[in-house]
């Protein structure tokens, strides 16, 4: 049979500040997919929450980009915000850009990660839900898990593995795509997807001739800007993936591996802002500090004929400790630079910035030096 999970986000208005949902939205988010659900329009779903952002986790069998799907999800984050308008909760429906909806909802402030595929005889899958980050901060991680010998064992030892797998590698500045395989374009893939602002890992697929079907990605990834959306600066990107795992493909813990580093991704305060990504349990996805550090949670789950057999709670683990103890003692040692870079972004990432009316005022004090 095949299946499609969707996991659509967005922030519909924060409590306090930007640091995380209300359970009244999560509540609104539940009844409106048990309808749908209790309609068969859904297989199953989880309402979830990473920061500010609230994630709606379906499964069904409409495929990708189905506009009752996305209509439902629409309907949901429309339903939401008004219950965070009567709460006056932060930057209520702050990231739906429109009124009007016409069936897809890429492109319109939300942020999608979508896979159809013939489920397996178990399939197990992950969830990961980042927030005060950006799509790029993906690359790393997506890398490690499918590319990188290090840090999947399988890669060298499991044949079903061995000839590795194939990326499509987005651009987003310029709205076009390109495949690439790993580890025989390797270097050049890693010029690209090293670039993490611009160059996006959007899915993954199994090469010809492996266990899994060629076509059907086994990783996705959320890439909207908000920004490039609107025009202008307008919320946050704070991206989702969906990631499958063994019997062919990483093993799962092969798939969290890569977030035993508290790597450095850009986000966190005011978007604007260099820190290092701390993996965490769900209770402990609130951002406080500087508005972060920059999060990531993890949840797990078994497919059964479309059902979200879950979530487990990956991070809630005492082996991801070290992790964000790590993670602090980095956030506390970019904190002390200040508005310095490499802790504040370099200007053309920022998405905040007051330079145009700082270089207005002292225009006719700039001097020219020989
Ligand atoms: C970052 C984020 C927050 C806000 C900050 C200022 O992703 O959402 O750090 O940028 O709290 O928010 P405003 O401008 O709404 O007061
Ligand atoms: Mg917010
Ligand atoms: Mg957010």
């Amino acid at each position: 049979m095949k299946a499609t999970v969707s996991l659509i986000k967005a922030d519909v208005g924060g409590y306090p500040g930007h640091s995380s949902v209300h359970p009244a939205l999560l509540e609104t988010a539940r009844k409106k997919l048990e309808n749908a659900k209790k309609q068969k329009l859904l297989i199953d779903f989880h309402v979830l929450a990473a920061g500010d952002d609230l994630q709606l986790l379906m499964s069904h069998s409409k495929g990708e980009n189905s506009s009752e799907i996305h209509s439902l999800a629409w309907d949901t984050f429309k339903a939401a915000t008004e219950v965070a308008k009567e709460l006056k909760l932060y930057g209520a429906g702050q990231d739906l850009l429109s009124d009007a909806f016409s069936g897809n909802i890429r492109g319109m402030g939300p942020g999608i990660a979508e896979l159809e595929f013939t489920e397996r005889k178990a399939e197990p899958l992950v969830a990961f839900m980042m927030d005060k980050t950006e799509p790029g901060a993906f690359n790393l991680p997506m890398y490690r898990i499918f590319a990188d010998p290090f840090n999947t064992a399988g890669l060298v030892i499991d044949p079903s593995l061995h000839s590795g797998f194939r990326f499509e590698v987005w651009d987003i500045m310029e709205h076009r795509r390109v495949f690439m395989n790993a580890p025989e374009e390797t270097y050049d893939m890693l010029a690209l997807i090293g670039a993490k602002s611009r160059y996006v890992i959007k899915r993954v697929f199994p090469k010809e001739g492996q266990k899994l079907p060629s076509n059907e990605p086994v990783a996705v990834v959320s890439t909207e800007k908000l920004y490039q959306i609107a025009g202008e600066y307008v919320g946050k990107d704070d991206p989702v993936a969906i990631v499958r795992a063994q019997s062919g493909l990483p093993a799962l813990g092969e798939v969290l591996e890569p977030f035993a580093l508290p790597y450095l991704v850009s986000g966190w305060m005011r978007g604007s802002h260099n820190g290092p990504l701390m993996p965490v349990s769900f209770r402990d996805a609130r951002c406080t500090r500087f508005d972060g550090p920059p999060r990531c949670v993890a949840a797990g789950f078994q497919l059964s004929n479309g059902r979200l057999i879950g979530p487990v709670d990956l991070f809630d683990d005492p082996a991801y400790d070290e992790t964000r103890r790590k993670a602090q003692e980095i956030a506390e040692y970019m904190r002390r630079h200040g508005p310095f870079e490499p802790h504040r972004l370099p200007l053309e990432d920022m998405e905040y910035t007051t330079l145009p009316k700082v270089m207005e005022k002292l225009k006719s004090r700039f001097e020219k030096v020989e």
